[in-house]
């Protein structure tokens, strides 16, 4: 791979790592913007919006509940660019923070600790009463009793839906405003507040480098483009800037 030499010489010192369904296609798991739109054919407000949950739950809870099977199943795996993402933690000396708009598990199985579920995660739920989160491999739905408040159909999936706040904003701008190394990797760019991740990091001053199947909606705000699949990528670019971090 062909990458800047300006880019793997310097020595980064805090780097925030963003990450989207790219990422988790070779693992098995579609994107959301596939050429027909829909997401595993649904439209995306019926199935993540809290409108399309008011008016239909049963098909809000029964689509989460295969999603979450299906990231269950045996041959959902992490494939080589969340296992370098895992590695390339434990290695760099420097600051290191993974914020993904995934709600799969796979960056976790990757290895990855310092992690933040923007979008939230698919093995919880929440209780709509008290905020408070479980974690569960299991279905649930309207008739499933809620451990804090006794009570069934309080629980929903701990997901952010379209028009809800995505999670520890406060914590992700912070260290964006001090990173000096942005990596966007997998994301088409078309959902805010994650899209406009790469304009804080350059106001920062930061290096940005996007990684993308094709160039995404904010391609032009990077300073670096290399075009392919996460898998093959991620774990050759990861592993030029160890060796410029050692050198
Ligand atoms: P998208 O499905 O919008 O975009 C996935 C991007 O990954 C596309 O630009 C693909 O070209 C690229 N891609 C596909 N396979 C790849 C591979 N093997 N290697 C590298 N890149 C690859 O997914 P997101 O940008 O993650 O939000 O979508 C953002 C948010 O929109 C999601 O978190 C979700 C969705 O609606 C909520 O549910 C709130």
């Amino acid at each position: 791979m062909l990458i800047d030499d300006q880019l793997t010489k310097k020595n980064y010192q805090s780097i925030v790592v963003l990450t989207g369904a790219g990422i988790s296609a070779e693992s098995g798991i579609n994107t959301f913007r596939a050429a027909d739109g829909l997401w595993e054919n649904h439209r995306i407000e019926d199935v993540a919006s809290p409108q399309g949950f008011y008016v239909n739950p049963d098909l809000v809870y029964r689509f989460y509940n295969m999603r979450r099977q299906d990231l269950l199943k045996a041959h959902i795996q992490p494939n080589p660019a969340h296992i370098a993402l895992g590695d390339f933690e434990r290695k760099f000396n420097g600051e290191l923070l993974l914020v993904t708009q995934n709600i799969d598990d796979l960056h976790e199985r990757g290895g990855s600790g310092n992690l933040i579920h923007m979008h939230g995660e698919l093995l919880k739920m929440r209780c709509q009463n008290s905020g408070e989160v479980f974690i569960t491999r299991e279905n649930f739905d309207q008739t499933t009793v809620c451990e804090c408040c006794r009570q069934s159909g309080n629980l929903r999936p701990h997901v952010v839906w379209f028009g809800e706040m995505p999670l520890q904003m406060d914590v992700i701008y912070q260290t964006l405003a001090q990173c000096d190394l942005f990596i966007s990797i997998g994301t088409s760019g078309n959902v805010y507040p994650a899209a406009g991740f790469v304009e804080q990091a350059r106001l920062a001053g930061a290096d940005t480098v996007e990684i993308n199947l094709e160039p995404s909606a904010v391609n032009s705000y990077f300073d670096w483009h290399i075009q392919g699949k996460a898998g093959e990528l991620v774990p050759d670019f990861l592993t030029q800037l160890l060796v410029a971090e050692s050198t």
